[in-house]
């Protein structure tokens, strides 16, 4: 036992130093500032939380395509409370986070989730950060010590106005929302004035784009016209040891929300410098829109910080109809069999292909072998195998294209359509849209090629040359596209490709390649199956 826990000492030290490219102080120059919810180390990662950051890391991956400048995306775990104590059993808890966190930074790498920095709430620089937030509170006398009462949930760390809990036929008491058992509390606690700020949080919920998509803005409309309720930000420290203490009052740990949502200031670097502020989205599932929407800028407005510019709230992932539960047993580990099956670039598709903000998305392993057999080796492998087959194009190469000389006016019109097409979705957050637009693309190129039979023509004929050539470019402009949705993938299409890096942003898609040149290009030589057939065994 001894040699396991001090394996996982020296692997969670491992992770301070992370790479260069990982470091705060860069924060500054970035010219997007995207975050994800912290998880919590009470359980493994899973599919929802692998959802959250790949529309967090497709999003920063698409203002970088388009700025040219790269991104900052922070992401972290969630540590303390009392249901990370309970989880952690017989392991000393802080070993237990540190394995737990891990297993998230694991996760994120095996799925290319570029993230800027890993924050963690059991770290040093963010219990400053949260104590430093509370004095800050306190100089502005916006918290006060009172006894509290109420339906407290431990399961969801939070109490629960009665309005929104529901009495069962046996007695008990549970939160209606999360359909988790609340129990009635009485205790000291402090609690934060939000009545104070009330005006100036209506005030920025009058933009209708904080909040996105319309939807989830106004349901915390519906929320604020319920009234506001100071709320209590400390729990007793013998009921919540694992926590931040309060500052001067050890008897108290600071409530896990309010330590949560501090992270999000700590990797801004808070409370020596603020950069980049205020964050321009935070990423959330829709069971913390509550938290994101009304505390998290209650509390900045009150220590006198900006708000978020917008929180883009999704909606959560069910499997094979259900919701993911560890009762039920169909809770979903990425870094598990599901990866092995389908392959990380798969899966990434899959999700971000399939998951919509407004309303739940199913995971069923038959529609993932289905879509990424018909798509990613259908529709987009079998138009690079065509193009690049040796019967064709015996020398790899990259033809010149003649205009008008095939009927091709209609992909033609496609490609040069598809960038304003796809450029709103991506904005909006609306994966699928975007991906359902390259699908219609390559499916029209699958229809040229079919067409035009190259198969029947000469050689080294022009109209060969041009099917090849706008078949390729074809790949090119899916390529540059789909970067935010399977970054490898596209990554190996371009090389083949050769297009170079530095030609692989949006901006580039404005010109087609026979604008830029008029000579015949080379391919990479080496031949590239992109995504091979799924066998029928799944
Ligand atoms: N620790 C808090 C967040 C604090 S942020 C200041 C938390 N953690 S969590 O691990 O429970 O959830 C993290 C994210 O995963 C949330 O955005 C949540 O909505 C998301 N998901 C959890 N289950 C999900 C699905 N089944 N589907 C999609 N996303 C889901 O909440």
């Amino acid at each position: 036992m001894e040699r396991v826990l001090q394996k996982l000492v020296h692997s969670s030290r491992m992770l301070h130093f992370l790479p260069k490219r990982r470091c705060l102080s860069n924060l500054s120059n970035k010219n997007f500032f995207i975050t994800t919810p912290i998880f919590y180390v009470n359980a493994s990662p899973h599919l929802g939380h692998l959802y959250t950051s790949l529309v967090a890391d497709a999003a920063q991956r698409f203002q970088h395509l388009v700025s040219k400048s790269p991104s900052f995306l922070s992401t972290g775990t969630d540590e303390h409370g009392s249901k990370v104590q309970k989880a952690a059993g017989k392991i000393d808890t802080q070993l237990y986070c540190d394995q737990i966190s891990n297993q998230y930074v694991e996760m994120l790498e095996m799925y290319g989730v570029d993230f800027s920095k890993f924050v963690r709430t059991t770290s040093t620089e963010h219990k400053r950060a949260v104590q430093a937030f509370w004095k800050k509170l306190e100089g502005k006398n916006l918290i006060y010590t009172g006894d509290y009462s109420g339906w407290y949930c431990e399961a969801d760390e939070a109490f629960v106005p009665e309005t929104r809990t529901e009495k069962l036929s046996d007695g008990a008491r549970i939160s209606s929302e999360s359909g988790r058992p609340v129990e009635w509390t009485s205790e000291q606690n402090f609690l934060f004035k939000i009545s104070a700020v009330k005006d100036d949080l209506l005030h920025w919920l009058k933009d209708k784009h904080v909040i996105q998509p319309r939807k989830f803005h106004d349901l915390v409309q519906l929320w604020v016209g319920e009234g506001f309720h100071d709320v209590s930000i400390t729990r007793p420290s013998h009921r919540v040891p694992w926590g931040i203490p309060v500052p001067d009052h050890p008897g108290h740990s600071i409530y896990v929300w309010m330590d949560a949502l501090i992270n999000y200031l700590t990797v801004a670097g808070f409370p020596d410098t603020l950069q980049k502020w205020p964050v321009d989205v935070h990423v959330i599932g829709k069971d913390i829109l509550r938290f994101h929407a009304i505390l998290w800028p209650s509390l900045l407005i009150a220590a006198g910080l900006e708000p978020p510019k917008q929180i883009h709230c999704h909606s959560h992932w069910k499997v094979d109809s259900e919701k993911m539960s560890k009762s039920r047993g169909n809770v979903i580990d990425p870094r598990g069999e599901i990866r092995l099956k389908f392959t990380a670039e798969g899966l990434r598709y899959f999700l971000l292909r399939e998951g919509t903000n407004h309303s739940d998305a199913n995971f069923s392993e038959t529609k993932v072998f289905n879509i990424l057999n018909a798509e990613l080796a259908g529709k987009l492998g079998n138009l690079l195998n065509r193009c690049t087959g040796k019967s064709l194009n015996p020398k790899q190469v990259w033809p010149v294209y003649v205009s008008g000389l095939v009927g091709d006016q209609y992909l033609v019109e496609a490609l040069r359509e598809l960038p304003d097409k796809t450029k709103q979705h991506y904005e909006d957050f609306n994966f699928y849209k975007a991906v359902d637009e390259v699908i219609l693309v390559l499916q029209e190129a699958n229809k040229f090629f079919e067409d035009q039979k190259p198969w029947t023509l000469q050689r080294d004929s022009a109209e060969m040359h041009s099917i090849l050539s706008l078949t390729l470019e074809t790949l090119r402009v899916v390529g540059i596209v789909l970067q935010p949705v399977i970054p490898k993938l596209t990554g190996q299409l371009l090389e083949k490709l050769d297009v170079p890096l530095e030609n692989r942003y949006w901006a580039d898609l404005k010109t087609f390649v026979w604008d830029k040149t008029s000579a015949e290009k080379t391919l990479q030589s080496q031949k590239l199956t992109l995504f091979p057939r799924l066998g029928d065994g799944k």
